[in-house]
């Protein structure tokens, strides 16, 4: 790039303006995504080894932290201060990989974008290779791979690779088959990618790669670079057995989340569960305990609520979850949303079999009543405000 271009005069803002010789400095060519959750030991390796690799290409790195109690972004920032290249975004009362990325490049300019995890199991040393491979114009973007020839998944126990061999098979009906690692957490791609995409992402837990790949709109076109995973550096990993849940309902979301949100099919599920709550303590309030009909029903309604929020609280709010004084809270907002909704359920069906409708009918169309509205009103009650 011509040097001039770096410098935009300042007469190209303002009709009157003096001009000055304070160097303006032009965007990042890349910017590089790091997604942070109690990282704070990993930080100032993984800038030295970035600025190490990249040399003198035009680049930045954005960490976006979730608000780690350790204190990440803290610590970005104090790296920010004395390197321009260092920039922070952090997140209050949200926690997720995938949208942390997709939020981390929609904070930047750069025409390449790139998405590595801080703790140093991917190798950032292919960065400069996949930036030159995405300059060559004839890829969209370059995937970083365990399992391409070359690659390895490192010192992964027989239950993770399993399970990573089985999202992956699992990932099929929506990603290339040639694509060897499509669980991959470090890749690099043009902006444009991003820009076809990003209404369309999902953006829900661990697989960001998937979800641009399900999301784009043309077949993408794709290499990879093999590369070993490498053991993490400091502090822990955050994937859980949760993890899997997530994938599940990112590839649900992906298949049929155009025509039901996905968070109220997950809703729904456990509200499913809860009814078998529901009769379990129950039976153990008439049969074990032989308690009154009503005192047994108004405990296992209880039961069966608490049941309801807990789970729901961990499985379809995780992004958002209550803790603490919150949680208590949460569990009466959703408690009296969803009394309000068994008054509605009630009347509903009622009213339906009222009209002459067989009880099968009637109980359904309560049911359904009942359950949108206390997915609509728990929402914004109970997990929207999670942030106050
Ligand atoms: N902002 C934010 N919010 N960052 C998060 C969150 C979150 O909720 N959860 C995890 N991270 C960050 C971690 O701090 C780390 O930098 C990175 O995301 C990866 O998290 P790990 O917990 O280390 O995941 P992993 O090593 O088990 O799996 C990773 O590598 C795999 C192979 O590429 C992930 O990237 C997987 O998606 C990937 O398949
Ligand atoms: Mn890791």
């Amino acid at each position: 790039m011509n040097p001039a271009e770096h410098h935009r005069p300042l007469e190209t803002y303002f009709d009157n303006a003096i001009p000055t010789q304070a160097p303006v400095r032009s965007g990042p060519e890349l910017s590089i995504i790091v997604p942070t959750f109690n990282e704070r030991e990993n930080i100032a390796e993984l800038i030295g080894r970035l600025v190490v690799c990249l040399g003198d290409r035009s680049w930045e790195v954005v960490f976006v932290d979730d608000d780690s109690p350790d204190g990440t972004a803290d610590l970005v920032r104090e790296h920010a201060v004395a390197d321009s290249r260092v920039r922070c975004v952090q997140r209050i009362g949200r926690r997720g990989l995938s949208s942390a990325c997709v939020e981390g490049m929609l904070a930047t300019t750069a025409p390449y974008l790139a998405v590595i995890d801080s703790d140093l199991q991917h190798d950032e040393r292919l960065l400069p290779q996949m930036l030159d491979i995405l300059r060559q114009g004839d890829s969209d973007i370059v995937v970083g791979s365990r399992y391409a020839p070359g690659g390895d998944i490192g010192d992964w126990d027989a239950r993770r690779a399993r399970m990573s061999r089985f999202a992956m098979r699992l990932s099929r009906v929506l990603v290339p088959a040639e694509l060897t690692d499509p669980m991959s957490g470090f890749f690099m791609m043009r902006r444009s990618v991003l820009d076809g995409s990003v209404h369309r992402l999902s953006a829900i837990g661990f697989k960001i790669l998937t979800d641009v790949f399900a999301s784009f709109p043309q077949p993408l076109r794709f290499k990879e670079l093999p590369y070993r995973f490498r053991v993490r550096r400091a502090g822990q990993s955050k994937l859980d057995s949760v993890t899997v849940w997530d994938y599940v309902m990112l590839l649900l979301d992906k298949m049929i989340g155009r025509w039901i949100p996905v968070r109220f099919l997950a809703f729904s599920i456990v509200g499913a569960m809860g009814v078998a709550v529901h009769f379990a303590v129950l039976t153990l309030c008439l049969q074990g305990l032989h308690s009154g009909f009503v005192a047994g029903q108004a405990v296992a309604t209880l039961c069966a609520m608490t049941f309801n929020y807990a789970v729901n609280n961990v499985l379809t709010y995780r992004d958002m979850r209550l803790r603490g004084l919150r949680w208590l809270r949460g569990w009466a907002s959703f408690v009296l949303a969803c009394s309000i909704g068994g008054i509605a359920n009630l009347g509903v069906a009622s009213t339906v079999y009222g009209l002459g409708h067989g009880w099968f009918p009637s109980a359904f169309a309560g049911i359904l009543v009942g359950a949108v509205w206390n997915y609509g009103v728990t929402m914004m009650l109970t997990w929207g405000r999670a942030r106050k």
